[in-house]
């Protein structure tokens, strides 16, 4: 069996793991992959959609498994169906759901997902009447895709104007900015779900933590996620209840009704507040670093799952009755300015998954090339001896300037 993955972050290497796992004689194909993805299959350089649907053509690859959200929105699935190649993702359109801010809120309020109250624009001067009048805080948020940058909370109305003309007047996002959602800010813990669509059922994974900040106690800047636990121990069976009705069941109703389906992945990022259980966003693809500290809760065998949500089937996920907790280790100065090039030592004594993020591999060894770098994932029957065993196993690596939270999984 040939699998080709589309990406080159640490989510990209734990599903290749996982698929390694279970099926140890599957071939891995990724691109552009990293020096993590390198020790398990091959490394590929592929720029376009067409010289990646060439390759699967070629090498008759059985499946396609597409990691990041941009590739979806250039039509990666679309192209790769024309030519009847077996891609896991949704189309251009549906990936619109992630790709478009105000795309996503018309379809939520449309089928009645919960979401928080908002308007959209497109005139600089109409959104800032608007947010004047508004309740603080208040988010305002870019179109597009915005690598994460595009959403800013403000806490009075002078920030909104700020806000308001650097995406619509100043173009710092480009065209992401050319339209705005401005919404109401619901207070809360969030929680990431990420879930399996076979076309006709949506199967929920367990609940997931981001850590998004790059500062102990959740302070200071935003970034792709520093760490993840994994179940989230604040999301309750009630909480589940709610999503499942308030967001999962009316998602699928308009995805089938607007003739959006697709086998994939659909990752609601959820906001938990006093009045329930709001739909923040949908992302089309799996949560980085999520995925990595997921997949290793997961009993099934993911190629078998895959398959059969690619077929229609109805999946049915197994997952350990543990714990998860992935630290992410960063370059020093990542969200902003950082140095790469050192090399990592230590990741040889490392007895639990260690995922690569951003490191290249030269001559056996690892290098830093990304902001994260790797990702250590401790698995245990308990919270803390997964906390214990990711960090026993994080002291091991060491390289210049290298950077983690220490507090993953204690907040
Ligand atoms: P998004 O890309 O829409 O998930 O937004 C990025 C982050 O901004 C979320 O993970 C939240 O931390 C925060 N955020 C987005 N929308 C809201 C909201 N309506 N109220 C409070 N925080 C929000
Ligand atoms: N960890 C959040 C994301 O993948 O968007």
């Amino acid at each position: 069996m040939k699998i080709l993955i589309i990406g080159n972050g640490g989510r990209e290497h734990a599903i290749g793991w996982k698929i390694k796992q279970d099926n140890p004689e599957a071939e891995l194909f990724f691109s552009r992959g990293n020096g993590g993805t390198e020790q398990i299959g091959i490394n590929l350089s592929l720029d376009t959609v067409e010289e990646l649907a060439d390759f699967a053509e070629e090498e008759e690859i059985d499946m396609t498994f597409v990691g990041p959200e941009d590739w979806l929105m250039k039509g990666v699935v679309d192209t790769f169906q024309e030519r009847n190649l077996t891609i896991f993702g949704p189309g251009k359109e549906a990936a619109l759901l992630e790709g478009s801010k105000e795309f996503a809120k018309d379809f939520m309020l449309k089928y009645g997902v919960k979401t928080a109250k908002y308007k959209t624009f497109n005139n600089y001067t109409e959104a800032n009447e608007y947010a004047k009048e508004q309740k603080y805080p208040l988010v305002i948020k870019a179109d597009g895709l915005a690598a994460g940058k595009g959403v800013v909370i403000c806490y009075d109305k002078f920030e909104a104007e700020k806000a308001l003309d650097e995406m619509l007047n100043q173009k710092v996002f480009g065209a992401a900015g050319n339209h705005v959602v401005i919404e109401e800010f619901l207070e809360g813990f969030e929680t990431s779900i990420l879930s399996i669509f076979n076309g006709n059922e949506i199967t929920p994974f367990i609940s997931a933590k981001d850590h998004k900040k790059i500062g102990e106690g959740e302070t200071g800047l935003n970034t792709g996620g520093m760490g993840v636990i994994a179940p989230n121990p604040y999301f309750t069976e009630e909480h589940f209840k709610a999503f499942e009705k308030d967001i999962l069941a009316p998602t699928l109703k308009g995805l089938i009704t607007e003739n959006l389906s697709f086998a994939g992945i659909i990752f609601f990022g959820l906001m938990i507040t006093k009045d329930g259980v709001y739909l923040l966003e949908y992302n089309m693809r799996m949560g980085d670093p999520e995925t990595q500290a997921v997949l290793p809760l997961l009993k099934n065998n993911l190629t078998d799952v895959l398959f059969a949500a690619l077929k229609g089937e109805s999946v049915e996920l197994r997952w350990r009755d543990q714990h998860s907790v992935c630290v992410v280790v960063a370059s020093g100065g990542y969200p902003l300015n950082y140095e790469t090039g050192f090399k990592i030592t230590g990741t040889d004594k490392v007895t639990c998954p260690c995922f690569v993020a951003g490191a290249h591999l030269k001559e056996d060894s690892l290098y830093t090339s990304g902001g994260r770098v790797l990702n250590i994932v401790g698995t245990g029957d308990t919270l803390e001896q997964a906390r214990t065993i990711a960090y026993d196993n994080v002291k091991k690596i060491n390289f210049d300037y290298g950077y983690f939270r220490h507090d993953i999984g204690k907040i």
